[in-house]
């Protein structure tokens, strides 16, 4: 879609919503003239940082329509849940939970129930919640999160339940607020949806086909959040890498002059990303991340698995040689380069040799974090019909196999830091102890330290490590940078 219409129909749409923002703000209004009570939400999210930042635009809708965040489930006007559908037991929590509130919602008619997010963009879970959860009110998708608020309004004199899942892709709809804390850190999506089909996966049919922010848009929320106090962006994709091959030739830049061209923002002092296709990585991502200063030297390259014949049935278009040649590539190019990577266990037909080889590449790469799953039969993917699916029992004895070794490699690489000196980005201070400040180091490794105090919040300092963790870096403060 050309940059004019793709503006003009987000205008569009925001400007429909805000009449209903209105209207129901007005209601509200009104009855908190009568009442002198504020009307409450309670939002839980569930999955990736899409979500969380869709949940940030929900929050930001309802408190303009006049809700405040409450506590607890059991005592709010409006309870939602964002949900994920990556894996099983995502889905499970959120039917355990909606179980949960039917008995509340009977002593609390008024109640509404609003489910929304990845699992609603599957017909069968609609169909569950239907027939299973009538005491729901209102589902809704990934595609029309910005109809909230009129779909909100159909609900308050309706008895059964409104259903609007839209099975299309959306447009890119910018312009919608979003309540976000403006803390030293913030995700910025520069693309929607996935191409890649992968297996195993569920995201491709949640989230639709890939779509690509306009470079401007994205530079400008970037230079609005930095004016807001935010040092440090992750910009966020399904496949970063292949940013841009949806936007007109004439707006088109791939991702590694993105980074550049985000790298020129005055003020912003670190830049992260994710998530990197290894099959979409060009040697141009990597010159940008060895020439742009603020782009930290962290990488999460998921390889989900070791063996080239399974990655072919995963479909993922890379080999184990083609993935240890990329690493081998960025180690060199980019100094002092952290990695960290999504593992798979257990897809279907995955021998014991396989998992050998994804050992083989966790020991050679040397991650500095991994997140492993188990992987879970999602249904409608093409890996839920192979044959020769893992039985649970052999799944959990690789999945401890191949987390020892992930565990034991990066206990060690965090060992190596004892007595060296990083910066970090100070967050705040530790929950246990408000004497210590935490942050994070340019490689995202969180890092605990003395001396200071909430005065450093946002600044960046120079900590001299005393004492390496296996998940986190201790140590004392040396300098304070700027
Ligand atoms: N777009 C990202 C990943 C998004 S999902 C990428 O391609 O790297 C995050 C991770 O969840 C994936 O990397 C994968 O390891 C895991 N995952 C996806 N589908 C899964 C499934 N069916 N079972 C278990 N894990 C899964
Ligand atoms: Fe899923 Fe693959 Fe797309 Fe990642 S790239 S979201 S794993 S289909
Ligand atoms: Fe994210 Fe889960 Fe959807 S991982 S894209 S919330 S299926």
């Amino acid at each position: 879609m050309s940059k004019r219409k793709q503006t003009e129909v987000a205008i569009e749409k925001i400007e429909e919503q805000e009449k209903y923002i209105e209207l129901i703000h007005r209601m509200n209004e009104d009855e908190f003239n009568k009442t002198g009570k504020r009307k409450t939400f309670y939002i839980q999210t569930y999955g990736c940082q899409m979500n969380e930042h869709d949940s940030e635009m929900l929050i930001s809708m309802l408190e303009s329509i006049g809700y405040s965040q409450g506590i607890s489930e059991e005592m709010a006007d409006i309870v939602i849940y964002n949900t994920c559908a990556v894996r099983e037991n995502a889905e499970l929590k959120v039917y355990g939970n909606l179980g949960h509130l039917k008995s509340i919602k009977k002593k609390r008619p008024g109640m509404k129930i609003v489910v929304c997010g990845c699992m609603m963009q599957q017909p069968h879970v609609v169909e569950e919640i239907k027939k299973k959860y009538n005491h729901v009110d209102l589902v809704f998708g990934t595609h029309n999160l910005y109809k909230f608020p009129e779909l909100l309004s159909n609900v308050f004199d309706r008895e059964d339940i409104l259903v609007d899942v839209w099975d299309v892709d959306g447009e890119v709809v910018e312009g919608l607020k979003s309540n976000r804390k403006f803390d030293v850190k913030a995700f910025v999506n520069i693309m929607y949806g996935c191409n890649n089909f992968c297996t195993y996966c569920i995201v491709p049919y949640t989230r639709g086909r890939e779509r690509s922010r306009l470079p401007q848009d994205i530079i400008t929320e970037i230079e609005n959040l930095v004016q807001n106090g935010v040092k440090e962006v992750t910009l966020l994709g399904q496949n970063v890498n292949s940013y841009g091959k949806t936007l007109d030739e004439k707006d088109r830049i791939d991702f590694a002059n993105l980074l550049r061209k985000v790298n020129e923002i005055n003020g912003l002092e670190r830049i992260r990303f994710m998530t990197s296709h290894p099959k979409d990585i060009s040697d141009e991502v990597i010159y940008a991340m060895r020439d742009c200063e603020k782009v930290c030297e962290f990488l999460h390259l998921p390889f989900q698995a070791g063996s080239t014949s399974l990655l072919k049935k995963m479909n993922r278009h890379y080999s184990k040689e083609d993935y240890l040649k990329i690493v081998e590539k960025a180690k060199k190019e980019v100094p002092n380069l952290a990695f960290s990577t999504d593992i798979m266990i257990g897809f279907p037909g995955e021998t014991e040799e396989d998992v050998n080889d994804t050992i083989d590449v966790v020991k050679k790469v040397r991650y500095d974090s991994a997140f492993t799953f188990i992987y879970s039969k999602r249904r409608g993917t093409p890996a839920a019909k192979m044959e020769n699916q893992i039985p649970e029992d052999i799944k959990h004895k690789r999945f401890d196999r191949v987390l020892e070794e992930v565990n034991k490699i990066s206990g060690e690489v965090n060992s190596e830091y004892l007595n060296k000196i990083v910066e970090v980005l100070v967050e705040g201070s530790s929950k246990k102890r408000n004497d210590i400040m935490t942050g994070k180091s340019r490689q995202n490794k969180t890092v605990n330290f003395i001396g200071g105090g909430e005065n450093l919040v946002g600044k960046l300092v120079n900590v001299r490590i005393t004492d390496p963790k296996s998940f986190s870096l201790n140590g004392e403060l040396v300098e304070v940078i700027r």
